[in-house]
């Protein structure tokens, strides 16, 4: 497995982070199963994952309980990231808060979920475009003070928050955001807010919610409902989109007839070639994904290879 110390921290984390969304059991479709799950992030501890990414609102808290469930007594093996920042709760409107209030709030509920007393990332997962940085940063330093939390990260960057980010440098460690071959749109800004506000980037979507897998195709993307992917939104799998991505995954099965790896282990391997110092977020269901995609460490791709995956998908 490939290591990375997060920026401004003494977290080193494997750069294949398993991805705790589809963990939510909510909106990804009717084939999720808590025991595959649990024995999804066995098997990526036992592979040497070491770095598990979720989020309050993954299925309103679920994605963190079956996780917490499944780190039981591995605890100290890992490093647990965990995100706050939308207001969700059963019954009542959704919105974007980062109210010291609520983050006080959302930290004790994904700790008693997670079933540990602290977190080692805990990340601002949308800005509300309200409470000031310096309000958010005041109260993730308390809960450093208090031990709740280790570091502290940011996710979905916008253009006019930078300003306001690049005045608390060095305590932020990472950003998400999402990046992968069908998805590319965020790549200058990737790039310039690692290297100007010195912080680790993590990409999610990296298999572009699964069509990078070689899975897809015309037949089989029609998705039910409860499946976030049947909405036109999630664009790679609708339209002219679909069609272009459909040409990538072709390239990417040519790649990985060469080196012999499964399609979704090239994908993965071309963002950890192209963004270097990143780390690279998959969702799984069940442990044979996971197999796959850990399929894309330890390796590179020449470079006419790179090459080839680059053009196609700009
Ligand atoms: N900060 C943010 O705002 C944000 C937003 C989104 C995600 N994230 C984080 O990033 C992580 C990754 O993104 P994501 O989960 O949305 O999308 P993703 O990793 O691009 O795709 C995940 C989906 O791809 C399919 N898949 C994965 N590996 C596979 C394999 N080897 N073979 C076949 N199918 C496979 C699975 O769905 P099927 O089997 O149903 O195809 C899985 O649910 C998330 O889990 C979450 O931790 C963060």
């Amino acid at each position: 497995m490939e290591y990375i110390n997060l920026k401004n921290s003494e977290l080193r984390v494997s750069r294949l982070c398993m991805g705790g969304c589809p963990m939510g059991g909510y909106d990804w479709g009717s084939d999720i199963r808590e025991d595959e799950l649990i024995d999804a992030v066995h098997c990526a501890v036992d592979s040497g994952v070491n770095f598990f990414d979720t989020a309050d609102t993954y299925g309103l808290g679920q994605s963190e309980r079956t996780l917490g469930k499944a780190l039981k007594g591995k605890r100290h093996q890992v490093v647990i990231a965990s995100k706050f920042g939308v207001h969700a709760k059963k019954g009542t409107p959704t919105f974007y808060d980062n109210s010291p209030r609520w983050i006080n709030e959302s930290i004790d509920g994904t700790l008693s979920r997670l079933g540990t007393d602290y977190l080692d990332l805990y990340q601002v997962h949308y800005r509300d475009g309200k409470t000031p940085l310096s309000e958010v940063v005041g109260a993730l330093e308390d809960l450093k003070k208090a031990g709740k939390i280790r570091y502290y990260g940011l996710s979905n960057i916008h253009e006019n928050d930078r300003a306001e980010i690049s005045s608390f440098e060095g305590r932020f460690v990472s950003f998400q955001e999402e990046f992968s071959l069908a998805c590319r749109k965020n790549e200058k800004d990737i790039q310039t807010l690692s290297r100007d506000l010195n912080l680790t980037p993590m990409t999610w979507g990296s298999l572009g919610q699964g069509i990078l897998t070689g899975k897809y195709n015309r037949d089989n993307v029609n998705f039910q409902p409860g499946d976030r992917r049947a909405r036109a939104v999630y664009v790679n799998f609708h339209g002219e989109k679909l069609q272009k991505n459909l040409e990538i995954v072709e390239k990417l099965r040519a790649v990985a007839a060469k080196y012999g790896k499964p399609v979704s282990a090239v994908a993965i391997r071309f963002i950890l070639d192209y963004l270097p110092l990143s780390v690279v977020l998959c969702g799984v269901k069940r442990p044979s994904q996971l197999l796959d995609n850990i399929q894309g460490c330890d390796w590179h791709l020449d470079a006419d290879d790179m090459q080839l995956l680059d053009e196609a998908s700009r």
